[in-house]
């Protein structure tokens, strides 16, 4: 019911006398100001609820766009939780197979590592093999191979190469005349000086020795030492006549080395030259026989007293042998 169905239901009230005769009650009219004041307060409470209503209506529709709001957020914060957990899942994936991956790559270059210490000391064992071979054969001696290869180092140190390869000239050049196993033991063994024929047949050793020396990557320089150990700097050495750096470093160095060892050594045939003698040799061949560069750097060590002192350590590691043929 409306608030004007109201008033017009208190306005039709008849509250007036059922007798016209019978006198009117003083009451009547306080009834209907009652009445009217039952309505409005009634009007009132009715609006008042209204209101209330509305306003409930509101808030209710407030907190369910709030309460929507916040179910999105946290849809979203659980869509997010979700993928943080699959990215954190790759993340840790992707590390356990990198780790997996860098504990394979070390343990292959572990093997690698074993595998070409092992390579180098058979490697070194095979050197040993056949320097006992050649010594037997040419009578060249442990001292002199030791001499050159102490010199080799000392000259490779001071041109400023890297240590390993010090270390591979180092044991490379003592191969360098490996290939005289091949070599005649009246002409190896001379007591003179070698005719043409003879000399033509000493110079094949430079190709049996590189021959002799396989394939192998390890051996590599010290078949380019055997090759070209009698190589001059000026392209008239043998077997090929490389000049100048068509000579590898390697046997450009040891055939300094060999050469001054040779002739501060007794041979059959000669005594042993002075070290100054010697080093006169060396000096005189620079630009010719020699790389200038690597005679250079010999006479500084020389002077150094780095050959004298290499050659008395060797003496005394081996006792007082005589050096023996060998730079021929
Ligand atoms: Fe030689
Ligand atoms: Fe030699």
């Amino acid at each position: 019911m409306s608030n004007d169905d109201t008033k017009d239901m208190v306005e039709t009230v008849d509250v007036s006398p059922r007798d016209p005769d019978v006198p009117q009650a003083p009451g009547g009219d306080v009834f209907r100001q009652l009445l009217h004041q039952a309505v409005r307060v009634a009007d009132m409470a009715n609006s008042q609820a209204m209101r209330m209503a509305l306003d409930f209506a509101k808030v209710y529709e407030r907190e369910q766009g709030v309460r929507k709001e916040f179910e999105n957020q946290l849809k979203q914060m659980t869509l997010m939780e979700k993928q943080a957990t699959r990215y954190a899942e790759d993340l840790a994936g992707m590390l356990r197979s990198e780790r997996e991956r860098r504990q394979e790559l070390e343990r292959a270059l572990e093997q690698e590592r074993i595998a070409s210490e092992e390579l180098r000391r058979t490697g070194l064992q095979g050197i040993s093999h056949l320097l006992l071979a050649a010594t037997i054969k040419d009578r060249t001696t442990g001292t002199h191979l030791q001499r050159v290869r102490r010199y080799v180092e000392a000259i490779a140190e001071r041109l400023g190469l890297p240590d390993e390869l010090v270390e591979e000239y180092g044991y490379s050049s003592v191969m360098h005349d490996v290939g005289k196993i091949h070599t005649p033991d009246h002409i190896l063994q001379s007591e003179h000086h070698l005719s043409d024929d003879e000399f033509s047949v000493i110079k094949q050793h430079c190709i049996d020795g590189e021959k002799m020396l396989g394939t192998a990557r390890f051996f590599e320089t010290a078949r380019a030492i055997a090759r070209e150990h009698h190589e001059r700097w000026d392209g008239k050495g043998y077997p090929d006549g490389k000049k100048g750096e068509e000579i590898s470093l390697a046997a450009r160095i040891v055939s300094v080395a060999d050469v001054f060892d040779a002739l501060t050594s007794k041979r059959p045939y000669k005594e042993a030259w002075s070290a100054e003698a010697g080093l006169k040799a060396i000096e005189t061949g620079a630009g010719e026989r020699f790389d200038p560069e690597i005679v250079a750097g010999f006479v500084a060590l020389a002077k150094e007293g780095v050959l004298e002192r290499i050659s008395s350590e060797v003496a005394a590691s081996e006792g007082d042998e005589q050096p023996g043929s060998s730079a021929k």
